[in-house]
């Protein structure tokens, strides 16, 4: 039987800063990489939590670094890579960052003309690990555009989600989701809590490694 794999997860947002005070984010609390975090650690596998700020607890049994910002998150995943591992994406990483980050405190009349922003490296994309996992919170053609994501980011495959439908998404407890697979295939699961959902993604991960 093969080795059990190692488990790295992303969660939470990121934060890209344009002075010590104001940064440019998202609603992401971290709920979601957390619970699979736990779940993975759960079923016994070395598991490493990458998570940008989040007031959530580390999970029993998981090693967990902070990170700030999208080349902060970048720099941690590659120092987790290997070919033993698999790399669960739930962090909503931001895909750009202001140009310059001042030193200083910006009067409110400066920001304006400071804010240029330059895109952020796809984390997932650029990750090298045997099995890669994303996530797709989308608001409209939820299967087509995960679809495209599973196979533009080489995933073996995608968990996509519907944000604007109750009970799902950022800071909830719960989710509706399908699994959209590098083959075509989607299985749609009924709205479940993210604990159960993660256990599956777990699971999921685990039957293509075997
Ligand atoms: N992701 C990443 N690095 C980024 C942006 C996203 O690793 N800079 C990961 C997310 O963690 C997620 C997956 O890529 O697992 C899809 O995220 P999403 O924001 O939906 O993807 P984008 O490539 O930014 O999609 P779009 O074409 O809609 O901009």
């Amino acid at each position: 039987m093969k080795k059990k794999p190692r488990f790295v997860v992303t969660a939470g947002p990121t934060r890209e800063h344009l002075d010590p005070v104001r940064f440019l984010s998202n609603p992401s609390t971290g709920k979601m990489g957390f619970a699979i975090a736990a779940a993975a650690a759960a079923a016994g596998h070395d598991t490493t939590l990458v998570s940008g700020p989040s007031l959530l607890k580390t999970p029993r049994g998981v090693r967990r670094i902070d990170v700030i910002s999208a080349r902060d998150m970048q720099k941690a995943v590659r120092s987790l890579e290997g070919d033993d591992a698999v790399l669960v994406s739930a962090a909503a990483i931001a895909d750009w960052r202001p140009a310059k980050r001042a030193a200083r405190k910006l009067r409110k009349s400066e920001i304006a003309d400071v804010i240029r922003l330059v895109r952020n490296p796809d984390v997932l994309k650029s990750a090298k690990f045997p099995t890669k996992v994303g996530f797709a919170a989308q608001t409209h053609d939820v299967i087509r555009e995960a679809a495209r994501k599973c196979r533009e980011k080489r995933l073996a495959f995608i968990v996509a989600n519907d944000v604007t439908e109750k009970g799902c998404g950022f800071g909830t407890d719960t989710n509706r989701v399908a699994i959209v697979r590098r083959d075509g295939s989607v299985e749609r699961l009924p709205m479940s809590s993210k604990a159960a959902i993660a256990r599956r993604i777990v699971r999921e991960c685990e039957d293509l490694c075997a």
